[in-house]
């Protein structure tokens, strides 16, 4: 319970990010990034443009030149955070009065001018496809006017940019490879706020991850909002990849190639990516899963809901059964392998049947792990205009504690399969419970907490699993991996 509780928190928390500082930039940047992994990835990529404008970033707020928060309005809870944050440098912008505060990402893009007006702190406003005109837009700012940046691109994919890393363990990055998404379930804000789906070139993908590798990252997770859904036939937008000519669709690279191309380049880094959605997920990427041993064995496959009704009802494009028949090939193919939800309880109309189909289907497929929600209706959204949040608050939170125990019971009887075996683990930092302890994951994406030794951060090292909570896997390493 405390687990997913932390990971629920740890989704919408942010983080002032910082990256190692140039001697020549003069000028103090505090970003903070809320929300998805993709939204930490778009700061990565805002910090590099505005390094070149002379910022080095800083974790003192009150020392900023500059604060950029990068936002999320997927729920209105991650709103209303982002709202008190803006409080908070109120506060701060009164003793250092020529600070600038810009507002990034999907609040953004959903609000626009508004922000201006209901929020008197806010300079600057830019959406997730306009960051590479911040320099101009704070250029505005410098001369006394407020600058607004939310057009929607149909091809930026920043694909030119190398992101600077921002808080960096230095062992796992992100690389984003789509932008926007297309699929219009009626719950969601995200097609509004980051616009209709675009793939990057992957010749630009395996650069970044070339850079990467050289500089000793030894995991890359593949960033998109539906990493499947990706293909490339020369650029522009995926709905127009039928429009493209015929040579292009011949050479077309789809996310199973992308992928199959990422780990036979580069044999020794472990891909992950995230996100799944099971209506693109195809056989072809779980088999290019089982074929490499560098691509984790782990799937975020969100659901939302197991009851057919509901699933039409958010215009998620397959039924239960699909789901279910899509999750037994996988275990079929890849029978090691873990994987994850995303639900919502308290959708418009679920009845308590809907919610028992809910549980029904965790039961069948048995989550490793999971991130749960109650329906937060969204402005703008089809359910927000033309459906009724009509589920009671109390039922939605009742809901929600059950998927949540429910989800804890999977998590446990997941983690308990691990006892007793010897795993891969790779070091990726200092357990926060103990400093004489390593945390590593494995390819199932469990975290094991172990002992130091004189292992490394980096390494891949094998470990005996002798205990483990719903969350963690205990253990002592028994040696390197031949992976190192
Ligand atoms: N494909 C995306 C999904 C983005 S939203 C990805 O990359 O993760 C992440 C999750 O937030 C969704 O899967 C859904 O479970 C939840 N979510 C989205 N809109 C929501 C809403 N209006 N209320 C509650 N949860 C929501
Ligand atoms: Fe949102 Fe559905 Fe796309 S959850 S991000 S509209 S796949």
């Amino acid at each position: 319970m405390k687990h997913i509780e932390k990971v629920l928190d740890e989704k919408i928390q942010g983080k002032a990010l910082v990256t190692e500082n140039k001697k020549d930039n003069t000028k103090k940047l505090f970003i903070e990034s809320y929300g998805c992994q993709m939204n930490m990835n778009d700061s990565e990529i805002v910090a590099a443009i505005l390094d070149k404008e002379g910022y080095n970033t800083t974790q003192i707020l009150e020392d900023a030149d500059l604060v950029l928060v990068n936002t999320c309005s997927i729920r209105e809870k991650a709103e209303t955070t982002v709202r008190k944050r803006l409080q908070k440098y109120n506060a701060v912008k009164k003793i250092n009065k020529n600070m600038k505060v810009g507002v990034l990402g999907c609040m953004a893009e959903r609000l626009k001018e508004k922000f201006l007006e209901e929020e008197k702190i806010v300079d600057l406003v830019v959406g997730p496809d306009a960051y590479k005109d911040i320099p101009n837009l704070l250029e505005e700012v410098h001369q006394g006017r407020d600058a607004v940046n939310v057009i929607l691109s149909k091809e930026e994919t920043y694909g030119d940019i190398s992101p600077v890393r921002l808080n960096s363990n230095r062992v796992t990055a992100f690389v984003s490879i789509t932008r926007g998404c297309d699929n219009m379930c009626t719950f969601c804000v995200v097609p509004f706020t980051r616009g209709r789906e675009r793939s990057r070139d992957p010749k630009s993908i395996l650069n970044e991850i070339q850079s990467m590798v050289d500089k000793n990252y030894k995991e890359i997770t593949l960033l998109g909002q539906n990493v499947d859904s990706f293909l490339w036939f020369g650029g522009g937008l995926k709905k127009d990849f039928k429009k493209a000519s015929e040579m292009a669709q011949t050479t077309a690279v789809d996310f199973a190639q992308l992928l199959d191309r990422c780990a036979t380049e580069f044999p020794k880094t472990r891909f992950r990516f995230s996100t799944s959605n099971p209506q693109d997920m195809s056989l072809d990427v779980i088999h290019t899963m089982a074929k490499h041993k560098n691509i984790c064995k782990y799937l975020h496959l969100p659901v939302q809901s197991g009851s057919n009704a509901m699933l039409k009802a958010m215009n998620r494009q397959h039924t239960r059964e699909e789901y279910m028949e899509l999750i037994d090939n996988i275990y079929k193919i890849i029978p090691e392998i873990s994987l994850s939800q995303d639900m919502i309880v308290g959708f418009c109309g679920e009845t308590e049947q809907d919610h028992k189909d809910t549980l029904a289907l965790m039961d069948y497929v048995k989550y490793d792990f999971g991130f749960m929600f109650t329906y937060s209706e969204r402005p703008g959204t089809l359910a927000g205009n033309k459906m009724k949040d009509d589920v009671p608050f109390e039922t939605k939170k009742r809901r929600l504690q059950e998927v949540i125990d429910l989800q804890q019971e999977h998590a446990l009887y997941r983690t308990q399969q691990h006892l007793g075996k010897i795993e891969e683990f790779l070091i990726e930092g200092t357990s926060k419970k103990d400093l004489n302890k390593w945390k590593g994951r494995n390819t199932q994406n469990t975290v094991a907490v172990f002992a130091k030794g004189d292992y490394k951060l980096g390494d891949f090292v094998n470990v005996k699993v002798e205990d483990c909570t719903s969350a963690t896997l205990k253990g002592t390493v028994v040696g390197y991996s031949d992976n190192n």
